[in-house]
C-alpha cells in the first residue's frame, strides 16, 4: 500500500516536473518581445542593408471600373526578411523552431503600393501573423483587395488588351537601408480564379532602381508587376458589335428607298434613335476621357452622322416635290460640283409648236383692228398666248424640280459611297490584324 502510494506521487511528480520544465510558445514569444523595440531596422550593424523579398500571387480580378480608372485586384503578398532581434536557440527552448507573432508587434518592411487608391488611406496594413524562425527568418503573409490606378486604353474596344502597372516598394526606407529582392522573374498566377470578363494574359515583373527629385543621388527600390489583360469580347460582340453592324448595313439599304417616299424618313429616325441608344450603351464602358476615342465610337458617330444626313437629303426631297413653285434655280456653283447639265433634265422638256410668223400677225391686226371678228380672233390669240405662258411656267418649274431631285439624287449617291468606304475603312480598323 504504502509503496503503491509513493509510486503514484512520484509519478505526480514527474508529470509536474514535466510540465514546469516544457516551454511553451508563450514563453518564447514574451522572452522575445519582452524588450523588443519595433522601431528601426532590425540589423545589429546599422550599416547593413536590410534584404527583403516580396512575392505577389495573384488571385483574382474583381473588377475594373473603367469611369475611374480603377483596378480592383484581390492579391496574397509574401514578405520574406531577417530580424537579428528574434532568434533563439531552440534546444533551450523545448525544441521550439518557428513561431507565430501578431506582425503588429514586430518590425515590418511596410511596402506599399505607389499606386494605390483607396478612400481609407494607405497606412493600415493587414495585422496577421508573422512566422518566426529561431535562426531570425520572419516570413510575414497577406490577402489584401488591392485599388490601384490604370489607365485605359480603350482605342480598340471591346478588342482591348490592358496593361494596369502595379508598383510596390518602401516609401521611407532607400535602397541602402532596404533592398528588394525578386524570387521569381514573373508574378505568380498559380491561384489565379478565371475572370469572366477578362482574360490574364501575363503578370510580369520588373525590379526598378529609381532617383526621385526630392532625394537626388539616392536610389529607391521598388517591384513593378505589370498585369495584362484581354476583354472576352463575345459579350460585346453580341450585344454592341452585331446590332450596330446590322444598322449600319440596314443605312446601306436604306438609301435604295426612293428620297421622295415618305418611308425612307421613318427608317432613319428609327435607326437614329437605336444608334443613339447603343451608342449610350457602350459610354457605360468606357472612362470619362477624350483623350482616346474608341473605333466602335467613331463607328456609331460615322452611322449617326450619315443616317442623319440622309434624313435631312430625304426631307429637303420631300420639300421639294410639294413646291414646284417657290424653287429657285439650282445655282451654278452646285451645277458645276455635281457635273450637272441642261440635257439631264431633257426628259421634261415639251416641246410647244413653234410659230414663228407672230409679227406677221401682229401687223395684220393693227391695220384691221376696227373689225369686231377680228378682235374676237385677237380675244382667242390673247388666251392662247396666256394658256402657252402657262404651259411655259410649268415646264419651267417642272425643270428646277426635275434639276433640283437629280442634284439631290446625285448628293445621294455620293453620300452613300462616301458611307460604304468609311464603313469598310473603320471595320477593317477594328478588326484588323494590328492588334
Ligand atoms: C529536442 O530534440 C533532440 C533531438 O531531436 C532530442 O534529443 C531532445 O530530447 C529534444 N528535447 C526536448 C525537450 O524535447
Ligand atoms: C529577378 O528579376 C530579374 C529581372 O527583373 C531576373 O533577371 C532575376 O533572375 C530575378 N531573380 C530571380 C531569383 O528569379
Amino acid at each position: 500500500m504504502i509503496a503503491k502510494t509513493v509510486f503514484a506521487f512520484a509519478l505526480l511528480y514527474l508529470s509536474c516536473f514535466q510540465i514546469v520544465t516544457g516551454v511553451s510558445e508563450r514563453e518564447v514569444a514574451s522572452m522575445l518581445l519582452a524588450d523588443y523595440q519595433k522601431e528601426g531596422r532590425p540589423v545589429r550593424d546599422p550599416t547593413q542593408v536590410v534584404l527583403t523579398s516580396l512575392d505577389v500571387y495573384v488571385i483574382q480580378i474583381v473588377k475594373l471600373i473603367p469611369r475611374r480608372q480603377v483596378l480592383v485586384i484581390n492579391f496574397w503578398l509574401v514578405q520574406r526578411w531577417r530580424d537579428d532581434f528574434l532568434t533563439w536557440d531552440p534546444a533551450e527552448y523545448g525544441n521550439i523552431s518557428t513561431i507565430r507573432l501578431g506582425s503588429e508587434n514586430i518590425w515590418r518592411p511596410r511596402l506599399v503600393n505607389y499606386n494605390r487608391q483607396h478612400e481609407e488611406g494607405w497606412s493600415e496594413l493587414p495585422d496577421t501573423n508573422a512566422i518566426v524562425r529561431s535562426d531570425g527568418e520572419v516570413l510575414w503573409t497577406y490577402p489584401i483587395t488591392l485599388r490601384s490606378t490604370c489607365v485605359l486604353d480603350i482605342a480598340r474596344f471591346p478588342f482591348d488588351v490592358q496593361k494596369c502597372p502595379l508598383k510596390f516598394g518602401s516609401w521611407t526606407y532607400d535602397s541602402l537601408n532596404l533592398k528588394l529582392v525578386n524570387i521569381s522573374t514573373t508574378g505568380n498566377i498559380d491561384y489565379f480564379a478565371a475572370n469572366g470578363e477578362w482574360e490574364l494574359l501575363s503578370f510580369d515583373l520588373e525590379v526598378n532602381e529609381v532617383e526621385y527629385s526630392c532625394c537626388p543621388g539616392i536610389p529607391w527600390d521598388d517591384m513593378t508587376y505589370t498585369i495584362t489583360l484581354q476583354r472576352r469580347p463575345k459579350f460585346f460582340i453580341l450585344y454592341l458589335v452585331a446590332p450596330s453592324v446590322t444598322f449600319s448595313l440596314l443605312t446601306v439599304w436604306g438609301f435604295w428607298l426612293p428620297p421622295d417616299s415618305g418611308e425612307r424618313l421613318s427608317l432613319c429616325i428609327n435607326l437614329l434613335l437605336a444608334l443613339i441608344f447603343l451608342q449610350q450603351g457602350v459610354a457605360a464602358y468606357l472612362p470619362d476621357t477624350a483623350t482616346n476615342i474608341p473605333l466602335i465610337d467613331v463607328f456609331f458617330v460615322a452611322n449617326i452622322l450619315l443616317v442623319g444626313a440622309s434624313s435631312i437629303l430625304t426631307i429637303l426631297t420631300l420639300s421639294i416635290h410639294f413646291k414646284c413653285f417657290d424653287l429657285p434655280p439650282v445655282p451654278n456653283w452646285l451645277r458645276c460640283l455635281f457635273c450637272l447639265d441642261q440635257s439631264d433634265s431633257s426628259t421634261y422638256r415639251v416641246n410647244a409648236p413653234q410659230d414663228n410668223n407672230d409679227g406677221a400677225m401682229d401687223a395684220f391686226f393693227a391695220t384691221n383692228g376696227s373689225n369686231p371678228a377680228w378682235r374676237l380672233v385677237r380675244r382667242v390669240k390673247k388666251i392662247i398666248r396666256q394658256l402657252k405662258e402657262e404651259q411655259e411656267m410649268m415646264t419651267n418649274c417642272l425643270k428646277t424640280e426635275s434639276e433640283w431631285k437629280i442634284l439631290l439624287g446625285k448628293i445621294d449617291r455620293c453620300l452613300l459611297i462616301a458611307f460604304f468606304i468609311a464603313l469598310v475603312v473603320i471595320t477593317a480598323s477594328i478588326l484588323g490584324p494590328n492588334k
